[in-house]
């Protein structure tokens, strides 16, 4: 079997450099490195749906608005196939199938879903937790496994899903015989940079938390974003010595910069090493850093907006690109669907004999 890769998104809200750093990045280089046979890409929306129920008409707008977010970076539709959860009705079955395969308990013991539970409140109050926002890890394991998946490029946050996902293959190809690829998490290459924070410092950059800069982002406000981002609350004066840990600006410095960008826009330094140092003895002021920074996020937001309106001129190439994705998709599925119930014998309207034979050894068995 070749290599082949999936990911997703929900879509939920625009994309953020969070979502860049985290995967994109990842998906940008698998796509350029030729080794692959086959990379998808999926928009999923029945996945967002989970927790967004009673808000249709989110997912469906950002459906369209993350695809133009992928195809803004360079994500190239010749290269990846991008298509749409809910139209690959493969993959609620192998989610049916697996559930036999997962108990309550291993569920409720995913940090990630633990986390997600509590951040949407559906332990508190009278709402209580749908058991398909419960259950979505094992949609998940659906969605990889149907692609015949290898490798998974994810951030952190997602490793239980694999490690989840790989259980689940265990116990399949243990139960019904080898039918399922075990995939492997693909994390952020540089260790340093596996996790942007927010703006305002919080560890996590996100849409809810209100602290993201967008793939998307205006000029205008990613210079009011970039110059209000949180430092070092005890550099106050540019002579005081400043903290470079847990300072937003280092952290997308440590991401984002390029020995490169000093010889174009902050020449007083060689690279980033010599930058951190004046910073930590005092007499480098936040404003210049912030201002080196957003040049090189301008720089690189810029190209990721005119690639964008190119795309948003011409929006019925974007829903063909989803249309064709899909249909590819779709066949994939499909495919592994049929696998998956062979091995489970239950295929069977593929042959007369099978039912009837197999019936007919059943009642000579039992005599
Ligand atoms: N859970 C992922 C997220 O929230 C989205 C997702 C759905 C996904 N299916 C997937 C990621 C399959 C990787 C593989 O971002």
């Amino acid at each position: 079997m070749g290599k082949i890769s999936l990911t997703g998104d929900r879509p939920t809200g625009k994309l953020h450099l969070g979502h860049y750093v985290g995967s994109l990045m990842n998906r940008l280089s698998l796509q350029n490195d030729k080794t692959f046979d086959e990379i998808y890409i999926m928009i999923a929306d029945s996945q967002g749906l989970t927790d967004n129920f009673d808000n249709p008409k989110k997912v469906r707008d950002n459906i369209i608005q993350v695809t133009l977010d992928y195809l803004s970076i360079g994500l190239d539709p010749d290269r990846v196939t991008i298509c749409v959860q809910s139209a690959l009705p493969a993959l609620t079955e192998l989610t049916f199938y697996y559930m036999n395969l997962v108990t309550v308990p291993r569920l409720e013991r995913n940090p990630t879903v633990k986390n997600e539970i509590q951040l949407r409140g559906f332990n508190d109050g009278e709402g209580g937790l749908p058991v398909g926002f419960f259950t979505y890890p094992i949609s998940q394991a659906a969605d990889i496994t149907a692609f015949d998946a290898n490798v998974v490029p994810v951030g952190e946050d997602q490793k239980p899903m694999l490690e989840q996902c790989r259980e689940i293959v265990h116990k399949f190809n243990t139960i019904y015989g080898e039918t399922l690829v075990e995939p492997q998490i693909m994390l952020p290459k540089d260790k340093n940079a596996t996790r942007l924070k927010g703006i305002d410092g919080k560890e996590k950059m996100s849409k809810s938390l209100n602290n993201a800069i967008y793939l998307s982002e205006p000029a205008d406000s990613l210079k009011t974003k970039v110059m209000s981002m949180y430092t070092d609350e005890n550099h106050i004066n540019v002579s005081d010595p400043g903290k470079v840990e847990g300072n937003v600006v280092f952290n997308f410095l440590d991401v984002f910069s390029e020995d490169r960008h000093f010889d174009e826009y902050l020449k007083d330094y060689k690279n980033l090493d010599e930058m951190k140092e004046h910073y930590r003895k005092g007499g480098l002021g936040d404003v210049k850093c912030k201002k080196f920074l957003l040049a090189i996020l301008e720089e690189k937001i810029s190209k990721f907006r005119d690639e964008r309106k190119k795309w948003e001129d011409n929006l019925s190439d974007v829903y063909d690109i989803l249309y064709e994705g899909t249909k590819k998709a779709k066949e994939k599925t499909y495919a592994t669907c049929e696998r998956v119930k062979k091995a489970m014998k239950m295929d069977y309207f593929a042959d007369k004999k099978i039912m009837i034979d197999e019936w007919r050894s059943y009642i000579v068995e039992k005599g």
